[in-house]
C-alpha cells in the first residue's frame, strides 16, 4: 500500500523508527514534536534493555533481587534494571509529566503542567514475562501513553483514564530479534532492530491480524479454577482440533497472534480472582494495538477492555484478546 505521494514503492524505501516518527509529525503539523521526543526515549530504552537482556548471563544479572514489587511478585534483577532505564530516559523528556510502572507502587511526577505546554503520562511494564529470563525465553516491554490532564486533584487522577483515550501504545519483544510494534491510533507498524547499525528499521505497515487461525494461548494448568464459560470454550476448541501455544510472556504470545491469528486468554482463577494481568500497562496498550490491527479485546464479562474506567493504577482484569473471529468464538461458545 502506498502511504505517500512519492512514486518510489514503499516496500523499497528504507525507513527507521526515527524517520517514521518524523514522517508522522510532518503529516500532523499541529504536533509539536514533544510527543516524538517521548517515542524516541522509548526507542532508546528498548535498545538499552535489549542489550542488557542479551548480556544478562555474562554480567551475572539473572535471578531475583530478593524483594517483591507492589503486586507481591518476585522482582528479577532485570525488572529493576529495565525500570531504571525507562525512568532515566523518560525523565529527560520535557513532554513527560508523569510515569507509572509495574515496578513502582505510586506514579512518579516528573513535571507539573505549565500553560500552553502539552504533556503526557507514560505507563509501562518494563519487562513482561520476566520469569523467562533465566531460561533464555522471550521477554518484552509494554507502554501506554495518555495525555496529561492537568494538576487538579490527586496525581493518579490524570492517569486513570480509559484505554480508549490512549494517544499511543506499543511493545518491544526481545526474542530471536528485537521487534518494536507501535500504534498512534492510525494502524500498527512494526520495526526490527538492526544490530549492525543500532536502528529500528520499519518492516511492516498497517498490520492486520489474519483470521481463521485455530490456536489458543492460555495457562491450562489453571483450568480447574477457570469460569465455566472458559472451560466450555476449551472443550469446544479441543474438539475442533485447535493447537495450544503459551510462552509465559504475553508480549510474545500477542506478537504471534498479531502476525498469525488466534486468541490469548487470561481468565480469573482461584489464585487471581480479578485476573492476573494489569489493565493500565498490560491489557490497555495491547488492546489498542490489537484493535488497530482489526482484532478485539474484552474482559471476563465480554466488556471492551478499552472502555473500562480504571479506579487504580495497578488494577487487574481478566482478558480475552486476539483475532476478531477467535474472540467472537470464545464469547459465543462461552455464552452457549
Ligand atoms: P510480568 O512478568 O510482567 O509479571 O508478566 C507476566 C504475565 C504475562 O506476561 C504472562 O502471560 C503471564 O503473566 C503468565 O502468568 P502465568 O505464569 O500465571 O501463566
Ligand atoms: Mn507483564
Ligand atoms: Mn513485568
Amino acid at each position: 500500500m502506498e502511504h505517500t505521494s512519492s512514486a518510489y514503492p514503499d516496500s523499497l524505501r528504507i525507513t527507521t523508527l526515527q524517520g517514521h516518527i518524523l514522517e508522522q509529525q510532518t503529516a500532523h503539523p499541529q504536533a509539536s514534536g514533544t510527543f516524538s521526543w517521548i517515542l524516541s526515549a522509548l526507542s532508546i530504552s528498548a535498545k538499552i534493555i535489549a542489550d542488557r537482556v542479551r548480556r544478562a548471563r555474562l554480567e551475572n544479572v539473572l535471578g531475583s533481587v530478593g524483594t517483591e514489587n507492589v503486586q507481591g511478585e518476585v522482582q528479577q534483577k532485570l525488572d529493576v534494571i529495565a525500570n531504571e532505564v525507562l525512568l532515566r530516559t523518560l525523565a529527560g523528556r520535557e513532554g513527560v509529566a508523569m510515569v507509572a510502572s509495574e515496578e513502582n507502587e505510586t506514579p512518579i511526577i516528573l513535571r507539573n503542567s505549565s500553560p500552553g505546554v502539552t504533556r503526557y503520562c507514560v505507563l509501562f511494564d518494563p519487562l513482561d514475562g520476566s520469569s523467562n529470563l533465566d531460561v533464555c525465553g522471550a521477554v518484552g516491554t509494554i507502554f501506554s501513553i495518555l495525555a496529561h490532564r492537568g494538576d487538579s486533584g490527586r496525581p493518579e487522577d490524570s492517569l486513570l483514564q480509559p484505554g480508549s483515550r490512549q494517544v499511543a501504545a506499543g511493545y518491544v519483544l526481545y526474542g530471536s530479534s528485537t521487534v518494536f510494534v507501535l500504534t498512534t491510533g492510525n494502524g500498527v507498524d512494526m520495526f526490527v532492530l538492526d544490530p549492525g547499525i543500532g536502528a529500528f528499521m520499519r518492516v511492516e505497515r498497517a498490520l492486520k491480524i489474519p483470521v481463521g487461525n485455530k490456536t489458543y494461548s492460555v495457562n491450562e494448568g489453571n483450568r480447574q479454577s477457570f469460569p465455566a464459560d472458559v472451560q466450555r470454550y476449551l472443550d469446544w476448541a479441543q474438539s475442533q482440533g485447535y493447537s495450544s501455544r503459551y510462552t509465559g510472556a504475553m508480549v510474545a504470545d500477542l506478537h504471534r497472534i498479531l502476525l498469525k491469528g488466534g486468541v490469548f486468554l487470561y481468565p480469573s482463577t482461584a489464585k487471581a480472582p480479578e485476573g492476573k494481568l494489569r489493565l493500565m500497562y498490560e491489557a490497555n496498550p495491547l488492546a489498542m494495538i490489537i484493535e488497530q490491527a482489526g482484532g478485539k479485546a474484552v474482559d471476563g464479562a465480554g466488556r471492551r477492555i478499552l472502555d473500562i474506567p480504571p479506579s487504580a493504577v495497578h488494577q487487574r482484569t481478566p482478558l480475552v484478546i486476539g483475532a476478531a473471529d477467535q474472540v467472537d468464538r470464545v464469547l459465543a461458545i462461552g455464552a452457549g
